[in-house]
């Protein structure tokens, strides 16, 4: 699908200049979907778009990209109606491996063979062996491998939802709809943060979601700088990734018995704004993100600062509410779509928890 930018608003369309995006170029707005294959979605075609006060039903464009995808226009142009959902397809399971009690490996045939999708910064998929639909669990994507049509998935299995995969072997089926990609809040800094330094924070499987950032920030010529805290995490687990995806990680011990962050990791983190840090991210629960971002509210400057998004996820399309929070603005927020800046970011951390 080809998608257009334009550089007149939607209120004079004879005057607009078409440019065609190149194939697979990211834009971020406030919307993970935004101007991607999933765009205008169903919230545009019922006058909810997180992004257009004109699909909303205004009338005048509050659009203050310079060069933006038009959502309105292509409502419109598609007929008022949405772009076709992402629909749960049937894979094969590849490959299966087993880590300790509690984790597992699976690599799945992608059906249509493209991969690429899933390789995007924050993309997860929401899995699912029963034929319930409304059993499916959101998962980030660990891997994409575009020769064997295949993406990697590691799931922790702990609840109603994952025990279904402890059974799984080679040659069965599940469920994938996806991929979606708001698995990390501050996408926009890190794609553009180039040539420059960050600082990535990991406590246990926060690792996991956090390694698309490494690799991301890697590949664009930034030195990468990763600490973890092992928590109760799978040692092996955590030592073959790092092989395999080859970061080196230095451990800290980030918080005490209590929650608390240790000095160690104060003085870490205080090193990396001396030093003029370009971007911060933390992959950890959202209990220590927010006592970190208390830290961060007492120095004058801060960098970039980007997180995982550990919001309960069930439909992924900001639709069914599960995942939404009130926060001092007009509206409520959809975690599962919507990207947040660090001081939207730190409203949402002080009202959840
Ligand atoms: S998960 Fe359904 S609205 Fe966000």
């Amino acid at each position: 699908m080809v998608k257009y930018v334009y550089l007149k608003n939607v209120l004079n369309p004879q005057n607009m200049t078409k440019y065609k995006l190149e194939k697979n170029m990211e834009v971020y707005s406030k919307c993970s979907d935004y101007a991607s294959d999933a765009c205008p979605c169903e919230l545009a075609e019922n006058g909810c778009c997180i992004v257009c006060s004109m699909c909303r039903g205004e009338d005048y464009c509050s659009c203050t990209d310079t060069v933006s995808f038009c959502v309105y226009q292509d409502l419109i142009s598609n007929g008022g109606k949405a772009r076709p959902r992402r629909r749960s397809v049937s894979c094969q399971v590849t490959f299966v491996k087993q880590y300790g009690d509690d984790f597992r490996f699976i690599r799945l045939n992608i059906p249509d063979g493209d991969t690429t999708e899933f390789k995007k910064l924050g993309a997860y998929v929401f899995v699912r062996t029963n034929e319930n639909p409304h059993f499916d669990t959101p998962i980030s994507v660990l891997y994409d491998e575009q020769k064997n049509n295949s993406i990697g998935l590691l799931i922790q299995m702990q609840g109603i939802k994952t025990n279904c995969f402890r059974n799984l072997q080679k040659g069965d089926s599940v469920y994938l709809r996806g991929p979606y990609f708001n698995g990390i809040q501050g996408r926009k800094m890190i794609a553009g943060l180039r040539g420059g330094s960050a600082a990535v924070f990991c406590r246990g499987i926060g690792f996991l979601p956090s390694l698309g950032v490494i690799l991301t920030l890697k590949a664009n010529g930034n030195k990468v700088d990763v600490y973890l805290d092992r928590g109760n995490f799978n040692t092996h687990l955590l030592n073959l990734l790092s092989r395999v995806f080859e970061v080196h990680l230095s451990e800290v011990d980030m918080c005490d018995e209590t929650g608390k962050i240790t000095d160690e990791m104060r003085s870490v983190i205080d090193k990396h704004l001396q030093n003029e840090t370009g971007l911060l991210h933390f992959g950890m629960s959202d209990y220590l993100i927010k006592n970190i971002a208390e830290i961060l509210d007492t120095y004058s400057q801060i960098p970039s600062v980007s997180f995982i998004n550990n919001v309960q996820m069930c439909c992924g399309e900001g639709i069914c509410g599960a995942c939404t929070r009130n926060i001092d603005s007009p509206g409520v927020v959809h975690l599962c779509k919507e990207q947040l800046d660090m001081e939207e970011l730190k409203k949402i951390m002080k009202v959840k928890i």
